[in-house]
């Protein structure tokens, strides 16, 4: 698996140092490990983890399939409260061992009752930088399929018992502009009945103002009567999650077409709208609320470039420092320097806009 116009332009982008790009590389190539979060609300998330780190990973240990040892599976190590697990098993293991298919067996029942939730171990990440708590009202502006809202959806539920389900005070608001992909949205929450949950089906980069009502109390001064006056304001939100529409790059070890058909054009194409979409939520966004921002690219111009326009177009508007929050998390800071390309074949050689305009005297 090669694509040459991929590597040209990455290392151009300098998004590793020189020496790691062959691991890097290796890595790419290297099959995804199966990944799963313990879901549901903390106190029933708490006791499933038990039982699989007691029960079933002892279980799990010492297996030889055909000769071979077989890791057992390994909590993730920056996930809170050790809720999310990796392993790197083939079809055949699960299939044919009898340790390994009675646990897949376990994970397939508990996935379908909505204990356990089959999610790639990055795709966890953008919610827990989210700090989604009970009272927050959050909006999830891209959401099908809606693994990441299913997460937001248990920190508002976050104070859920085994035996009772709470009504949060805080709401959830799920969009995807894919009518077809927003009845996933649907029916994926139906594992997780919530009357705090809507679903709606926009153009994230034009999402609608929400209207709700709100009552103005006002005590007139001479008279100390009290006036209500019933009116209206725009529903401003505490926790946005922008999961944009992206080129996938970053997606290549499940989804190999990518390493045939990659161009830059991909991401380059996607750039406006992202960062329409990015604006929008900050729009709507509560002063002092927080907008997760992800993609899963590893392009610049779909994610740099995207936040650097954002925050150029408002001023108002800060990055939080977020590089304590996952202490175990072992993360490279973003770039500030990328050189896009205006063509499929890569021609890297305008270090700056002002560069490339030169070379059309005409625009
Ligand atoms: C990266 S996926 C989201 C994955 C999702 N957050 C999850 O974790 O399961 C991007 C989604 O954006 C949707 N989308 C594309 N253009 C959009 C737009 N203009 N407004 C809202 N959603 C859009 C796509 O249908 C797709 O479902």
């Amino acid at each position: 698996m090669n694509n040459e116009r991929f590597e040209k332009y990455y290392k151009a982008q300098n998004i590793l140092p020189e020496d790691e790009w062959d691991q890097f590389l290796e890595s790419l190539r290297a099959p995804l490990p199966t990944t799963f979060r313990v879901a549901g609300s903390r106190q029933t998330a708490r006791l499933l983890n038990d039982t699989i780190k007691e029960t079933h990973v002892p279980h799990l240990a010492g297996v030889v399939f055909e000769g071979e040892a077989v890791s057992p599976p390994t909590q993730i190590s920056w996930y809170p409260e050790g809720l999310a697990w990796q392993f790197n098993v083939s079809k055949k293991v699960l299939r044919k061992s009898p340790e390994f298919k009675k646990f897949h067996n376990f994970l397939v029942f508990e996935t379908e009752v909505g204990n356990i939730s089959r999610q790639e171990a990055v795709s966890m990440l953008p919610p827990l930088f989210l700090e989604v708590e009970p009272h927050h009202r959050v909006l999830d502006m891209c959401a099908a399929p809606g693994s990441k809202t299913a997460q937001l959806l248990e920190a508002l539920h976050a104070q859920d018992t085994v035996t009772s389900s709470s009504f949060p005070p805080g709401l959830l608001i799920a969009n995807d502009s894919d009518h077809k992909r927003t009845h996933l949205l649907i029916h994926q929450s139906a594992r997780l009945p919530s009357p705090a949950l809507m679903v709606t089906n926009h153009d994230a980069s034009i999402y609608p103002a929400i209207k709700i009502p709100s009552e103005h109390i006002t005590f007139a001064s001479d008279t100390k009567t009290r006036v209500v006056n019933k009116r209206q304001h725009q529903l401003l939100f505490d926790r946005i999650l922008c999961d944009v529409p992206c080129s996938g790059d970053g997606t290549m070890r499940k989804n190999l077409g990518i390493w045939k058909t990659w161009s830059p054009m991909d991401g380059n194409g996607l750039h406006g709208l992202q960062l329409r979409i990015l604006q929008r939520a900050m729009r709507m966004l509560r002063k002092g609320g927080r907008i997760v921002y992800s993609t899963c690219s590893i392009n610049p111009v779909e994610n740099e470039a995207v936040i650097a326009a954002a925050l150029k177009s408002m001023p108002d508007f800060e990055l939080i420092d977020m590089s304590n929050h996952l202490p175990a998390l072992i993360f490279r800071q973003g770039i500030t320097s990328w050189i896009p390309t205006a063509d499929r074949s890569v021609v890297l050689d305008f270090p700056t806009f002002d560069d490339y305009i030169k070379t059309h005297p005409h625009k």
